[in-house]
């Protein structure tokens, strides 16, 4: 089926051949012709076989396969590789020694093989690390509600607020930022792991819906927050990781906070904005948000699988034109698990892959690893 589909693939480029303008200079992944991958095949016996072996399976662990791998994804990984966005100081060595068109030719030869055979996994619950989380939870219920909505005037509810912002307003506590002595000394002794299992758990929970408060006008405030939406989102539902939601946001705790920000709270951004602002608007807007449903930012995955569906959302995508990622099904157990790591750390550039997996203890990153392992390759 694969030799029926490349076959079919092979004569609509060869038709695609006999317009003559790009395909000399820069062909695209879907021009290749026959002749272009029986010389890949040469140039791969020659200086990648060693490695990633004839057929495309990496011949120890940790080294990738990449039989029948996207072809563009190849060749965005190499110009990293030779560039230094990815750090691997022999493979940028011999990248920067082959020529783009030899180069083009291994991976088109890659690209065409059949996928590798591997065995099959089962699923693993990942549901531990959430209830790690919950319990962890447990030291901050008290002011900051059950399920993170605080009913405390003054104490923020962290229920669905966005994940990186929490991971990092923790922090400011922890080292000290921010200085609120009820805070500090609930996260002294913390370490960054625990804070991030804790930040997770709150932002898969539900906010609750707040009624007016006690002080400021909600229809006044709503021009005022004009100029807001822009960074908090629409009413105040941020969909930036980021940024904070304001909305259903404590109104107490929200007139403090944008106080906070002309006094002790250091935000070049922050400031500029609120700076100018009155007690009055202050109020206002305060009450404006603090109505405004919101949503949780993230939703906890019980499972492997359940996780790679939303991996799935960009790397089972064939021909996405907006990137260039790399099928992951059957891939080798070991570089999935050294990629997420490196992604996780800031040792492989992707801000996209790195904010995806920041908070990944190891025993995640080698579930998720596990499963894609597992899958069937196609
Ligand atoms: C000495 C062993 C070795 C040789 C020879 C070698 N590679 Fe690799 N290759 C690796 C390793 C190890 C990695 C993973 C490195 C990392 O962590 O980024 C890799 C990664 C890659 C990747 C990225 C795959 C992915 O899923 O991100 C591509 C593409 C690649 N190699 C192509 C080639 C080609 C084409 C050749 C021959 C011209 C070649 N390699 C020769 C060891 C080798
Ligand atoms: C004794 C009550 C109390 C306890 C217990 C407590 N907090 Fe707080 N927390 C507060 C108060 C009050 C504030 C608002 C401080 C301020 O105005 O900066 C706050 C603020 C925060 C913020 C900032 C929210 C934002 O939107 O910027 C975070 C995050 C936070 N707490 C996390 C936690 C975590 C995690 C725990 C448990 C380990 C915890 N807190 C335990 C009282 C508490
Ligand atoms: C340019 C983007 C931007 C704009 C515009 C902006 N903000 Fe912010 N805001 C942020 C960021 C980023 C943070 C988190 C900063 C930090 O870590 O202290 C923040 C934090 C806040 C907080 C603290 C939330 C908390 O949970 O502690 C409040 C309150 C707030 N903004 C209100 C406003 C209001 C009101 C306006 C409009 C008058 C506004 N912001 C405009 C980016 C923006
Ligand atoms: C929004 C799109 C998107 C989502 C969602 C996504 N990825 Fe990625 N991923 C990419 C892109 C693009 C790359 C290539 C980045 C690069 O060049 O390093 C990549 C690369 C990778 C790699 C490197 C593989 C290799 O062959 O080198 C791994 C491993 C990975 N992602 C794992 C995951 C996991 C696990 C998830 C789900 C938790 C996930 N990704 C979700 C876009 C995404």
């Amino acid at each position: 089926m694969k030799n029926l589909i490349l076959g079919i693939m092979l004569s609509m480029a060869l038709i695609g051949c006999t317009d003559k303008k790009d395909t000399t200079a820069n062909p695209t992944p879907e021009k290749r012709s026959a002749a272009d991958i029986s010389a890949g095949k040469a140039i791969v016996e020659r200086d990648c076989k060693g490695c990633h072996g004839l057929d495309g399976r990496g011949i120890a662990p940790a080294i990738p396969h990449l039989a029948a791998q996207r072809e563009r994804y190849m060749l965005a990984s190499i110009k990293e590789y030779k560039e230094g966005k990815r750090t691997h100081a022999a493979l940028r060595d011999m990248m920067g020694n082959m020529s783009e068109a030899d180069m083009r030719s291994a991976v088109a030869y890659y690209a065409s093989l059949p996928p590798v055979v591997n065995a099959s996994a089962k699923d693993v619950q990942l549901s531990s690390l959430y209830q790690e989380g919950k319990a962890l939870a447990a030291a901050c219920t008290k002011c900051h509600g059950e399920d993170g909505n605080s009913r405390i005037p003054g104490t923020p509810s962290l229920a669905g607020q966005q994940l990186h912002y929490l991971v990092a307003a923790i922090q400011e506590y922890h080292q000290g930022e921010r200085k609120v002595a009820a805070m500090k000394s609930m996260m002294r002794g913390s370490n960054t792991p625990e804070l991030e299992k804790l930040a997770l758990y709150f932002v898969s929970q539900t906010p609750a819906q707040r009624s007016a408060p006690s002080f400021g006008d909600p229809v006044a405030g709503e021009p005022a927050t004009a100029m807001c939406g822009g960074c908090h989102g629409s009413n105040g539902v941020s969909t930036d990781s980021a940024t904070p939601s304001l909305a259903g946001q404590d109104p107490q705790y929200l007139v403090n906070a944008i106080r906070a920000y002309r006094k002790t709270r250091q935000n070049w951004g922050m400031q500029r904005y609120v700076a100018g602002l009155g007690d009055k608007d202050i109020e206002n807007i305060a009450a404006f948000y603090a109505i405004q449903k919101s949503k949780a930012a993230g939703e906890a995955p019980s499972s492997a699988k359940e996780l790679a569906e939303k991996c799935n959302r960009c790397h089972d995508v064939d021909d996405n034109p907006a990137m260039a990622a790399p099928k992951m099904n059957g891939q080798d157990k070991d570089y999935l698990i050294m990629a997420l790591r490196a992604y996780r750390d800031g040792k492989r550039e992707s801000s996209m892959m790195h904010n995806m997996s920041f908070t990944y203890s190891n025993a995640i990153i080698e579930s998720i690893s596990s499963w894609y392992a597992g899958q069937p390759a196609r």
